[in-house]
């Protein structure tokens, strides 16, 4: 069993500075050692490199605007997103990262940067397996379409474009056909725990694809023992479909997870964080994890220490760090 850590540096699906440097602290805090410590060989061959941002290659615009001239309501979509070709171009070869460890058999960790990211990490997951499904824990519901989007932030679309909920590009040169290669994953091989501050737009598409969602009132209600099961009931009912679980820390509160550039009251305990990983490991269906938006740079020192932390431990819980096994419970000697 071997995990491989795909550190990705990238800010580019936001605004704020410093959600880039998340990886580098996780690493850092020591994440390598502890799960080698649980057992597992791990490949790290040092944070993924990005195109440099400030001088973007020939032909590639950081914004899709420069020069495109704004003639449609299409356009004028396009025109309010925030660097589109270079959140494209990084996730496509993100895409190819995470498929090539997991061809190799290995357990992709992707250490964010933004939420942008998970476009490329769900894509290369679903390369390697093509029934897989996802697990989407976040206080938002990160899939406004180019049209619904309030912020242009893509960190808030990603699963607008792996559903393929935004139009085909008008032409091979359009914006939008740099996003072609994300692969399609099917609305009911989604399910969301956590949400609270989700779009009004965002909420209209939840309700016509019938996405699965467990808001925070629904953990309140059922506790996170049942969601997590009736979460899996729903994308993964016969328990055999590899898992894809893709983590934003603000699905936390903001009192376990403060360093986040998006954080919302009224999040996930810190036990309920960490027995959604926990569960999710015990299904021994788990092929790929993300950890996304830890920002280092906000708030004090104390509060940066302790979403690390969190954030680590996550990562742990996720690889079976409670697999406390009594071999009377499961006989499994896990
Ligand atoms: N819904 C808001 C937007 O579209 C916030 C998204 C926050 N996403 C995140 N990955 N933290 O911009
Ligand atoms: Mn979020
Ligand atoms: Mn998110
Ligand atoms: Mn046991």
């Amino acid at each position: 069993k071997t995990v491989a850590i795909v550190g990705c540096p990238f800010s580019g699906g936001q605004s704020k500075l410093g959600v880039d440097k998340g990886p580098i602290h996780l690493v850092q805090a020591g994440l390598i050692n502890e799960i080698e410590e649980l057992g597992w060989r791990v490949v790290f061959d040092g944070h993924h490199q990005f195109e440099d941002i400030s001088t973007p290659p020939d032909g590639i615009q950081v914004n899709g605007t420069s020069d495109a001239a704004v003639n449609t309501a299409l356009d004028a979509s396009i025109a309010r997103l925030r660097s589109p070709l270079l959140v494209a171009q990084v996730c496509e070869s993100v895409a190819s990262a995470v498929q090539a460890h997991a061809e190799m058999g290995h357990l992709p960790v992707t250490l964010g940067g933004d939420h942008s990211l998970a476009m490329g990490t769900i894509s290369g997951t679903l390369r390697a397996y093509d029934q897989a499904c996802v697990i989407w824990i976040d206080a938002h519901a990160d899939i406004n379409t180019i049209h619904s989007t309030d912020s242009g932030n893509i960190h808030g679309m990603p699963l607008s474009f792996l559903l393929k909920l935004n139009p085909p590009a008008p032409s091979p040169d359009s914006v939008l056909a740099k996003f072609d290669w994300v692969s399609h994953l099917p609305a009911e091989r989604l399910v969301y725990i956590g949400l609270r501050d989700v779009d009004r737009g965002e909420k209209e598409i939840l309700k016509k694809h019938s996405i699965k969602a467990f808001s925070m009132h629904e953990v309140d209600r059922y506790g996170i023992g049942k969601v997590v099961e009736m979460a899996l009931d729903h994308v993964n009912p016969q328990r055999d479909r590899p898992i894809h679980l893709s983590f934003d820390v603000d699905a936390l509160d903001p009192s376990v997870a403060p360093s986040t550039g998006t954080p919302v009251r009224g999040g996930l305990t810190f036990r309920e964080g960490h027995y959604i990983c926990e569960a999710i490991h015990q299904t021994g269906l788990l092929v790929a994890f993300d950890l996304m938006e830890v920002n280092p740079t906000l708030a004090d020192a104390e509060s940066v220490r302790q979403t690390v932390t969190v954030g680590c431990s996550l990562v742990r819980s996720a690889l079976g760090k409670s697999s406390i096994c009594c071999r009377v419970c499961c006989q499994r000697g896990c």
